[in-house]
Formats: structure tokens, sequence, C-alpha cells
């Protein structure tokens, strides 16, 4: 079976430039061609929700110029990519704090939402200024408040990923194997794939060998079968 959601952290570009004698924004920028890569992939596959992890919330404590790097070149992807959204009917989309996040790229980022809101074959979530614990913080101060109005409705629908199904398949690069305060409450019952290959070395071959993994897999959710 082909998973409906798959979710990847994308880890290890700072250490892939590293291993090329490289500053670490090398590793970054090459780690855009595995998100084309892997973006094409899953619209081939058939996989309707492709979540990537590009930055948590404490990713906002590096270096100011890596953080600034990594803007920049987020700004400039979300404008190359509107015209492969608009040929491949992908739905681009945002997921994280935005309160963090410059106005010059919130802006662009709503622009290509917007652009892109009817389409339909694959969503792509960026997950940006994104940690898990903030989200279901924030989806419990709301559900709180609509609790109190006496109008709360079922607290998932609250969660910053309110409407996308909960992922089948996470994968992790580069040999870590940890959650990284990423998708908490939305892993319940994901299946893991790790992969010692690192992100700007993950291509379309990788991503079939963590598919196949995922098909050779038992989901029982708790149940005899
Ligand atoms: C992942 O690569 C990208 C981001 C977290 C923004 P890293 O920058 O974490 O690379 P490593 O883990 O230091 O090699
Ligand atoms: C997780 O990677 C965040 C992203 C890939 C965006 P990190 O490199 O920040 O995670 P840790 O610090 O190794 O746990
Ligand atoms: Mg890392």
């Amino acid at each position: 079976m082909i998973p409906s959601h798959v979710t990847i952290i994308m880890d290890g570009n700072g250490r892939w430039a590293r291993k090329q004698g490289e500053e670490r924004l090398f590793g970054h920028s090459n780690g855009v061609e595995s998100v084309r890569a892997c973006t094409e992939y899953a619209v081939e596959k058939g996989i309707r929700y492709l979540s990537l992890f590009a930055f948590s919330e404490e990713n906002w404590n590096r270096p100011e110029a890596e953080v600034s790097g990594l803007m920049s070149l987020m700004l400039k992807s979300v404008m190359d990519e509107r015209e492969t959204f608009a040929k491949n009917d992908i739905r681009f989309m945002v997921i994280g704090n935005r309160e963090h996040i410059a106005p010059e790229l919130l802006s662009k980022i709503e622009m290509v939402e917007n652009e892109t809101i009817n389409n339909k074959r694959l969503t792509l979530i960026i997950m940006l200024s994104y940690s898990g614990k903030w989200d279901i913080q924030r989806a419990a101060e709301l559900y709180a408040k609509d609790y109190a109005a006496g109008c709360a409705k079922d607290f998932e629908s609250y969660l910053a990923t309110a409407g996308i199904p909960d992922p089948d398949l996470l994968i992790r690069t580069s040999g870590e194997q940890r959650i990284s305060n990423y998708m908490l409450w939305q892993t319940a019952y994901t299946e893991f794939y790790f992969t010692e290959t690192l992100w700007p070395d993950f291509r379309k071959a990788d991503f079939e060998i963590a598919l196949k993994s995922y098909e050779s897999r038992d989901r029982r959710y708790g149940l005899i079968k």
C-alpha cells in the first residue's frame, strides 16, 4: 500500500557540507534538490500528502547567518517552484508559528498558498518554524476558549495540521533516531523509518527503499490481527 501521508525530517545538511569541506549553507542549498526529487517521486507514486520538516522553533537559536541564509533559500525556493506546482497540480502549504516568520517571506508564502489552493494531486506541506509542543499548547489554548464558550470541537481540529490525515510514514535521514519535537500528537501510530543517508543525498532510490520498508509493516493500532 502506498502511504497517503509521508513526512520527512530532513536532517544532515550541515554534516554533508562539512564532508565536502564546505559551509553549512552549501548543504542546505543541495538539500533543496532532494526536496525537488522527493516531491516529484511523491507525485509519481500517488502519495497525497508530503510534509517536510524544514525548520523547527528551536532552529531559530542557530547563528544568525545560518538562519538568514536558510530563510533566503526558503524564499527563493518558494518562488522558483511555482511553475512546478502549477504543472503538477501541487497544493503548497506552510505549517508552523507564523509569528516568527519575517513579513517578506510570509507574504510570498501566502501568495503561493493562495495560488495553489485548488490543486489536488499532491499537498506539499513545509513545516516551518514548527514544533510539536507549540502545536499542542496552542491547540489547548484554542480548545479552552471554545470550551468556556460552550462550543468546543474535537481536539484535533485545533491542531495546526487540522484537515490533514496523520502521517502513515515518518522518514528521518542522517542516522539520528529521535523525534526532535516534531509532530508529537500526529505520529501516535506512524511507522518510523531511519536511514544513515544525509538529506542532500536522499533521492528517489532512497525514497523507494523507505516505501518498500513501509509496505512490509503490519499496522495493528492496538488490535489483534
Ligand atoms: C537539517 O540539517 C536542516 C535544518 C535543521 C534546518 P542540519 O542543519 O540539522 O544538519 P546537521 O544535522 O547539522 O548535519
Ligand atoms: C530537526 O533537526 C529539525 C529539522 C530537520 C528541520 P535538528 O538538526 O534541528 O534536530 P536535533 O537538534 O539533531 O535534534
Ligand atoms: Mg540536524
